[in-house]
């Protein structure tokens, strides 16, 4: 079976039905009830990467790996793209080698530009925007901590309005998520998402105190405040984001677990406490970032 898309650059380009197929697939390979060995034998995917990683890079990597098939690490300085060749002529170039392009860029329009120039899939491992694997793998996560996501369960974001918080928003409106966002004035979900997420099944419930948003949640989500590129505007948002912190005091009188999609700024975001308790389910995102792109790699090349 395969995916109604050429490209994966963020997560509405699936149905809801489609992510839901994912997720099964995910699953079923995580737990073994299929085999993935050789699910993608002799498939390549080319890793393009503007910006640095852990966690992309490794999972696709070694997912690339457990399917049978191969992948090729593509730095900024490790190709001609650093150098002065045009994007166009990289996607076109590159895309007569491999089977699936993975790649992480700063500007999302960017990405759209790879996928416009290239002859085969190009899956979006973050851009300034978005962040539609870090969704799949939050998805999964929640899933199997408390069950149907239609179901209920609900989810507090509190933090930042960019890329991984705004895929978490669409993704939660195509899988009927109750989810409720919390962001500094001025750094919200960009209007485009919150419509778009509205049109899908529902936008997120808007709230202005941290309080108030995390009081029902089952689980509490956050992402760093300086995010990759941002690193000049370190002063600004730190003042910004005052009281925004997830720590102990916040999650008082809560049974609520700990999501972040990590790298995590202990002291900033996020506390030592909170990051280091029962709360925190943050591994098993971590660890979901394998399965839920095997799954999603298996499904958008027929395999
Ligand atoms: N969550 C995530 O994308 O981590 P990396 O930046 O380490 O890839
Ligand atoms: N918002 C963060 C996410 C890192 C995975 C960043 O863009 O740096």
């Amino acid at each position: 079976m395969s995916l109604d898309t050429d490209h994966f650059l963020d997560i509405d380009d699936l149905s809801a039905a489609e992510l839901e197929r994912v997720l099964d697939r995910a699953a079923a390979l995580k737990w073994g009830e299929e085999d993935e060995s050789d699910l993608l034998a002799d498939r390549t995917m080319g890793m393009l990467f503007e910006k640095p990683s852990t966690r992309t890079r490794i999972s696709f990597e070694t997912g690339m790996t457990r399917l049978g098939g191969h992948a090729v690490f593509l730095g900024p300085d490790d190709i001609q793209l650093g150098h002065g060749e045009p994007l166009k002529d990289t996607s076109r170039a590159v895309s007569r080698y491999v089977d699936v392009v993975m790649a992480r860029m700063f500007e999302h329009g960017d990405i759209e530009e790879l996928a416009a120039y290239s002859s085969v899939p190009v899956v979006n491992g973050l851009t300034d925007d978005a962040h539609p694997c870090q969704t799949l793998a939050d998805l999964l996560t929640v899933r199997e901590a408390f069950g149907p996501l239609d179901d209920g369960v609900s989810v507090a974001w509190v933090g930042d309005g960019n890329n991984v918080g705004q895929s978490f928003v669409v993704g939660a409106a195509l899988t009927g998520l109750d989810l409720t966002v919390c962001t500094p004035p001025g750094y919200g979900m960009g209007d485009d998402v919150l419509d778009r997420a509205e049109a899908l099944g529902g936008a997120p419930t808007v709230v202005d105190d941290p309080e108030r948003a995390v009081a029902d949640a089952d689980v509490v989500y956050t992402d760093v405040w300086v995010s990759m590129g941002q690193e000049d505007r370190r002063e600004e948002k730190l003042a910004a984001f005052e009281g925004y912190q997830v720590n102990e005091e916040l999650l008082a009188g809560t049974d609520a677990k700990l999501m972040h999609c990590l790298p995590a700024h202990r002291g900033e975001e996020v506390t030592d406490e909170v990051l280091e308790s029962d709360r925190a389910l943050v591994w098993d995102q971590a660890e979901n970032r394998l399965h839920a792109q095997n799954g999603l790699l298996v499904e958008l090349l027929g395999s």
